[in-house]
């Protein structure tokens, strides 16, 4: 199992918030500046209790107000209180992508080095990659606009999937793997079996937050594993890098595109206590691991 580390609480915080706030979005879907988002369903040190609030934007994210319904309490304190639960938020998500980047990191850290692995080894990384790439990701990514039920995180997962179909990157995966002789035998393909259907059963439970964050994940190790597996590939012999060119350019914008509707699912629907959130993070980690150990 790759090692996650522990991230500690947030600053004014004895535990980690369940719920999330709202930002006010232009049509851009991207931040407005200065716009403020409420935590609630968090323990802060300084009252000392449980506050569960819930902020007084309109609908339609229109309203200039993000200060919540409060009684007994100033406006100075009111606004100050607003200015440190956003930065309460946008201190979860950083730890979030933080979490997720050390996980990437430790799984590139851990690849064989290509040069030293005997032929029949590295056929078999491509192999096992194609095999689990080639037919799941298009169904994983359904399946996460299937259980995403947000409407702002809809069109992320619309145009990834759009971009999918479109430019066929199952043919183009199929292609990288035949170039490289390493098309997967039904060896390859039992090899993650397991694995595999640890992550299509986890997907099959429509949970929103934990799949958007699971492919907000593999996107970003997919970017970074392009260069080793092209290189895994030209020593097979191969030319044809098609497949790695174009996903360790798009999935850059992906990944952050993915991890924006994580935060938008989060600040709808948030999280119930006690979810973990990383239970996808950590299946993909074991499978990633599964495909690059020879
Ligand atoms: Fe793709």
């Amino acid at each position: 199992m790759v090692h996650i580390p522990v991230i500690e609480n947030p600053p004014g915080f004895t535990s980690w918030p369940f719920g999330a706030g709202r930002f006010k979005m232009n049509r851009h879907g991207q931040r407005c500046p200065g716009s403020v988002a409420l935590v609630f369903f968090c323990f802060r040190r300084r009252q000392n209790h449980f506050v569960a609030g819930k902020s007084r934007y309109a609908k339609d994210g229109t309203s200039d107000s993000p200060i919540r319904k409060v009684t007994n309490m100033s406006s100075t304190f009111a606004a100050a209180q607003v200015q440190e639960e956003s930065l309460g938020t946008s201190i979860l998500e950083a730890s979030i992508q933080q979490k997720v980047a050390a996980t990437i990191d430790d799984l590139i850290a851990q690849l064989p080095v290509p040069e030293q692995l005997t032929s029949e080894q590295r056929r078999g990384i491509i192999a096992r990659y194609a095999a689990v790439l080639e037919g799941n990701f298009i169904y994983w990514m359904t399946a996460t606009f299937l259980a995403v039920k947000s409407q702002e995180a809809h069109p992320i997962l619309l145009e990834n999937l759009y971009e999918e179909c479109r430019d066929s990157h199952p043919a183009m995966m199929r292609r990288f793997a035949i170039a490289a002789h390493a098309f997967p035998t039904d060896t390859d393909a039992l090899a993650v079996d397991k694995n595999l259907t640890a992550m299509r059963l986890f997907l099959g439970k429509l949970e929103g937050v934990p799949s958007l964050l699971s492919m907000a994940f593999f996107e970003g190790w997919i970017q970074r594993f392009m260069a080793p597996l092209a290189k895994l590939a030209a020593l097979q012999g191969s030319t044809e890098m098609e497949y790695t060119d174009v996903h360790g350019v798009c999935d850059v914008r992906h990944s952050q595109e993915l991890f924006r509707g994580v935060f938008l699912e989060m600040e709808r629907y948030p999280v119930a206590e006690g979810t973990d959130m990383f239970v996808g993070v950590n299946l993909l980690s074991t499978l990633i691991q599964n495909i690059v150990q020879c």
